[in-house]
């Protein structure tokens, strides 16, 4: 079939029917304003519109139930797609996992059928979750996983991941990408901790927004374009006891000031889509949660776009929250509450009972057209009336050198160098041995959501990537690179083994960590790293030997009495494809490392993240200042070269109107040769905080500057009393309290006075 012929064909039948319904509506109706030519088109076209096609253009599946053995793989069973698309009319579909051109050929043969056997020909809107890099596309270029992005602290590391991910993702086809998180990492153990950026809020929030804001706008993947997924909206991420969609106690002052600002901040970038968060909040489901889908998300933070549930969730209303008797009143529920998508995956029960439910009287004709009409309206402003294929020409940057290139960039400026006694950057010449679990893995790097869910397995990972020990043997004397690959040590006998395979080398570097695991699979009790990898951190560090600790793991597990004997350790979380590459350089001093840690590093199991607890905790447990809070605090990161912080001056000392602002500045210089990046994190201190009690600080403004050895530059932060300064209540007001603050950075603070 002649696609161009196809796609004109459905749009003149579109513009035809438009202005048929334009000329009868204009004999009985006044004309209506509309905010964008989008929503005039999704207008026209719901009027044509029969209840089950709206119906189905609110449910998504998953592409499972329409291949060949119900796997992810492309292989398209053409009689259940077509049952899926004529007879349920399903205008949505997610997930599956294959090559770029099995994509751009399952994509086009699905759309012919969307766009010229159906009656409307409205194009499928496809959904995937290219949560790091194209992670579902086997030549995609697997980036760094958010946590390790979010140590780097700079919104252009941001921007370059989104950029590849949008180009490696729009020409196949695939237009709505399921990121990015948002979700405040404040609970270690959760095992999504890797998939957030931080446990700030600031930094959530500006690395959200900059993957908002490139992915659909970007004018490299034009004419289409790529729709962001904000999720999980709201509170997902601080489950009780860290289990995966356990449910989660939160005070809305709370959720205001450390959940809110990231999700309004990516809505603010112009976030076209959201996802619900799977999990129950203050003792209600979140997918029936009027007062957070309806109140919050749509009147207080001016959200226009799509609502998406999470996989099945509405069944989860009644099997796992028990906080619905029937899947019917679970559905009345949710949509009520302000669901337009409803992420159904294999089963077509949301369109009957959804009929019935329209049917008697339950749910109104006019509330389905409302989220119908967001719906395609996102298809129009995506350009998939007009461009509903997939562009096979656009493929060749899939997985390219540049890509790959970028890749290594953003992980050089995200792993963090924890500790170092002088041992790196690596000496030339000496002799290392390689071990621990991910020595010799790629899987390891890569990390879940690596062409499967729970991360595919070795033999498949990408062919053209390097093991950390092959890494290491590209960039230094080969001779000088030894092996000992090793889960940990478990027994006398593979402590020998170990032992014995260190007598020739001059330097142990060990892996230590997770493997992969993705949602509830990574449901973890105790944070303690694995004692058969503490028994192997133990054995090397008996030898006497310096030994280089490079963490490869989702979350912080603890190690505290090795990492005080480590001679270095690094931090480099999920690195992607090119991290064996960038850990190489920083190792040998190829790269000076210059991430810092967007978490705290927690001395035990159970101990506080994150770093801003309230004044109370602060001085009642934590004093004296001495007292060791942290195995690593949030912020911290080693250089090769060292950064002299002084001249902490504030522009004004008193702000005695809300327009005022206060300007501080600091000297920072790099006191060694060769350019070197470093990140300014400046934090305020609300001294007293009469309504709510306030942290000890938070994070206010950041910035990674490039500084030529041997120069001082001046940084800047401006405070603007009503951004800075203030804090929301248990509704979301503003509060902004008289008082003095602290402007804190690089622990040199300045006061100053709000005297409105
Ligand atoms: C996850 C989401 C994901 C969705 C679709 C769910 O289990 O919670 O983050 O986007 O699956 O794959």
């Amino acid at each position: 079939m002649n696609k161009n012929m196809s796609t004109t064909k459905c749009f003149n039948c579109l513009l035809l029917l438009s202005l048929i319904i334009l000329i009868c509506g204009g004999c009985v109706k006044q004309p209506k304003s509309y905010e964008s030519p989008y929503e005039r088109s999704a207008d026209s076209l719901l009027a044509l519109m029969t209840l089950d096609e709206k119906l189905g253009q609110m449910t998504q599946m998953c592409f499972s139930t329409i291949t060949l053995d119900g796997s992810k793989t492309l292989d398209l069973n053409v009689e259940n797609f077509r049952d899926a698309i004529l007879n349920y009319h399903v205008g949505s579909f997610l997930s599956g996992s294959d090559s770029a051109q099995r994509w751009v050929d399952f994509i086009t043969d699905i759309q012919e059928i969307a766009v010229n056997e159906t009656r409307l020909g409205i194009p499928l809107i496809i959904g995937i979750d290219h949560v790091h890099g194209a992670n579902y596309v086997f030549e995609g270029t697997i980036l760094p996983h958010n946590l390790t992005l979010g140590c780097s602290f700079d919104e252009n590391v941001a921007r370059m991941a989104a950029k590849v991910t949008a180009i490696e993702t729009a020409p196949l086809g695939l237009h709505w990408n399921f990121t990015p998180v948002l979700d405040v990492g404040k609970n270690a153990s959760w095992p999504r901790l890797y998939e957030t950026f931080s446990e700030d809020p600031l930094v959530c929030g500006i690395m959200g927004a900059t993957f908002v804001d490139t992915y659909e706008n970007l004018p490299d993947i034009a004419p289409v374009k790529l729709a962001a997924c904000g999720k999980h909206f709201i509170g997902y991420s601080d489950p009780k006891y860290g289990y995966d969609r356990a449910p989660a106690d939160i005070p809305m002052q709370v959720m205001y000031e450390h959940f809110v600002p990231s999700f309004k901040k990516a809505i603010d970038a112009g976030l076209k889509t959201m996802m619900v968060n799977s999990g129950e909040v203050n003792g209600v489901p979140v997918h029936r949660s009027a007062r957070l889908l309806d109140t919050m998300l749509r009147q207080e933070l001016g959200f226009r776009g799509v609502i998406l549930t999470d996989i099945k969730d509405i069944d989860r209303l009644v099997d796992m929250h028990k906080n619905a008797p029937d899947f019917k009143t679970a559905t009345l529920v949710s949509v009520q509450a302000g669901i337009d998508m409803y992420m159904a995956c294999n089963a077509y029960e949301f369109i009957t009972v959804m009929k019935d439910l329209i049917k008697e009287g339950e749910i109104t004709e006019e509330r389905i057209d409302e989220s119908v009409k967001r719906i395609l309206k996102l298809k129009f402003e995506l350009g998939l009336f007009d461009n509903p294929f997939p562009d096979g020409s656009k493929t060749e940057q899939i997985g390219s050198v540049e890509h790959r290139d970028m890749a290594q960039k953003m992980a050089e400026k995200s792993i963090v160098l924890l500790q170092n006694d002088g041992i790196l950057p690596l000496k030339p010449g000496k002799k290392v041995l390689i071990t621990g679990f991910a020595a010799h893995s790629k899987k390891m790097i890569n990390g879940a959501w690596t062409y499967d869910w729970q991360g595919i397995k070795e033999d498949m990972q990408p062919a053209d990537m390097n093991t950390l020990y092959e890494a290491f043997k590209n960039e230094i004397d080969s001779n000088n690179v030894f092996l000992h690959p090793s889960k940990g040590i478990r027994n006398e006998k593979e402590k020998e083994t170990f032992i014995t395979a260190t007598k020739d080398v001059d330097v142990l570097i060990v892996t230590i960590g997770e493997e992969p695991y993705s949602e509830f699979e990574g449901n973890l009790n105790d944070l303690t790293l694995e004692q058969s990898q503490l028994n192997l951190l133990d054995a090397a560090l008996s030898t006497g030997k310096p030994v280089v600790a490079v963490i490869i793991a989702g979350r912080p597990r603890v190690f505290t009495k090795q990492a005080d004997q480590c001679h270095a350790i690094l931090f480099a979380g999920h690195p992607g494809t090119r991290g064996t590459e960038a850990l190489v350089n920083i190792i040998t001093g190829k790269v000076t490392p210059s991430g810092k840690l967007s978490f705290s590093y927690p001395l035990a199991p159970g101990h506080v993240i994150p770093y801003y607890i309230k004044h109370a905790e602060y001085s009642i447990y934590w004093r004296p200042d001495t007292a060791r809070k942290f195995l690593f605090p949030f912020g911290h990161g080693l250089s090769y070269n060292e950064f002299l912080y002084s001249n902490l001056i504030l522009s004004d000392t008193v702000i005695t109107s809300r327009n005022q602002t206060i300007t501080a500045t600091i000297e920072i210089k790099n006191m060694d040769s060769g350019q070197a990046d470093e990140i300014a994190l400046w934090f305020i201190r609300d001294r007293v905080g009469e309504t709510f009690t306030r942290p000890v600080k938070m994070l206010q403004h950041f910035e990674r500057h490039s500084i030529p050895g041997g120069i001082k530059m001046k940084a800047a932060f401006e405070i603007i009393p009503e951004k800075h300064l203030s804090y929301p209540d248990e509704r979301g007001n503003m509060i902004l309290e008289n008082g003095m603050f602290d402007v804190v950075i690089d622990g040199k603070k300045a006061t100053f006075e709000l005297k409105l």
